[in-house]
């Protein structure tokens, strides 16, 4: 009976070694993303990353829990400064920090710490002044917005899109499409014009609803950085339309393809939303769907 119990007892005792017991090193940490950057990227929702390391600097492959504490501070005109933060907990040793920013901040910092102790290298001190996602603030030079982005001289995908287009004279393009896809009850295009950073529209068909999502997309670009004057043609409906092999080619702007068409595929409407939304309402979008994991991989069947 005795054994029973001290056996009983030593096992109740063992149980909490079931959780994590591994320590973390704070300074050993590894923290990145854009998030860190909010003077150069704006974002609806910046974020970052944090993956736990211990002591033998090796990375924790188990959720630590939620063990670390994340501040931001700036000086905004408002004197309650409003940043929203959400940790993600991706159950793997690595966090996706998310925040929102609601007004203009000088002098932001970024405090994250363990037990009192920080993280990584902080604390992140921003130099530059971190707007707001709804500020109309675009930034002047295009190029400069494109690297401060860290986005890449070429992509592989953009060129093999465009390839049917080497020149385009979008008065003859213009006019081809409207008496091509002039079938109202079944085909909706839009054609965007932006000139001097202001985003002009007029649609074609009977179903033009949609195009909140292409408006939402530019006017957030539009915000960001002063985009060059420029003309598309977007199909708002589900299934593509330019033809490979009609005269002249008309570049249309897609949310499908196919192979023997020319449509150039943009990421679906729920996708921008989402990431327009991001944090914004509840919905799943590319980041939450990280952080909403209940079981390991190996244990769904
Ligand atoms: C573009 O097409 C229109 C209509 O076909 C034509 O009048 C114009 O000369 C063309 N422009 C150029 C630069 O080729
Ligand atoms: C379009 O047609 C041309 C000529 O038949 C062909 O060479 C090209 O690969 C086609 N493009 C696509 C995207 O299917
Ligand atoms: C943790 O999971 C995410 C996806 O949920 C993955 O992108 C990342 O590489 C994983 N990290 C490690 C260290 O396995």
């Amino acid at each position: 009976m005795v054994t029973l119990l001290l056996c009983a007892l030593f096992l109740w005792g063992l149980a909490p070694i079931n959780t994590v017991q591994v320590s973390i090193e704070p300074s050993l940490c590894e923290v990145w993303g854009p998030g860190l950057y909010p003077d150069k990227i704006t974002l609806p929702a910046r974020y970052f990353y944090i993956q736990a390391v211990d002591k033998h600097k090796n990375k924790l492959t188990e959720s630590p829990g939620n063990v670390f504490d994340v501040q931001m501070t700036g000086d905004s005109i408002y004197k309650s400064y409003r940043v929203w933060i959400n940790i993600l907990d991706r159950k793997n040793g690595s966090l996706i920090v998310r925040y929102k920013t609601y007004h203009t901040y000088n002098n932001f910092k970024i405090i994250i710490t363990y037990k009192g102790e920080h993280v990584g290298n902080s604390p992140y001190n921003i130099k530059g002044t971190v707007y707001a996602d709804g500020c109309y603030c675009p930034v002047k030079s295009f190029t400069k917005w494109l690297t401060d982005f860290g986005c890449e001289i070429s992509y592989d995908q953009i060129n093999s899109d465009l390839e049917a287009f080497p020149k385009v004279n979008f008065t003859e393009v213009r006019n081809a499409a409207l008496k091509k896809f002039n079938h109202p009850g079944s085909m909706s295009i839009c054609n965007y014009v932006i000139k001097d950073n202001q985003v002009y529209r007029k649609c074609y068909g009977q179903y033009v609803g949609f195009k909140m999502f292409l408006d939402a997309i530019l006017l957030s670009l539009a915000r960001k950085v002063h985009l060059p004057d420029m003309e598309m043609l977007f199909n708002l409906g589900d299934w593509p339309l330019s033809i490979n092999g009609s005269d002249p080619k008309i570049p249309l702007f897609s949310w499908c393809g196919s192979v023997g068409n020319l449509d150039i595929v943009m990421p679906t409407y729920d996708i921008t939303e989402a990431s327009l939304e991001c944090m914004g309402r509840v919905m799943l979008d590319m980041l939450s769907v990280q952080g909403n994991i209940d079981k390991k991989w190996e244990k769904k069947n």
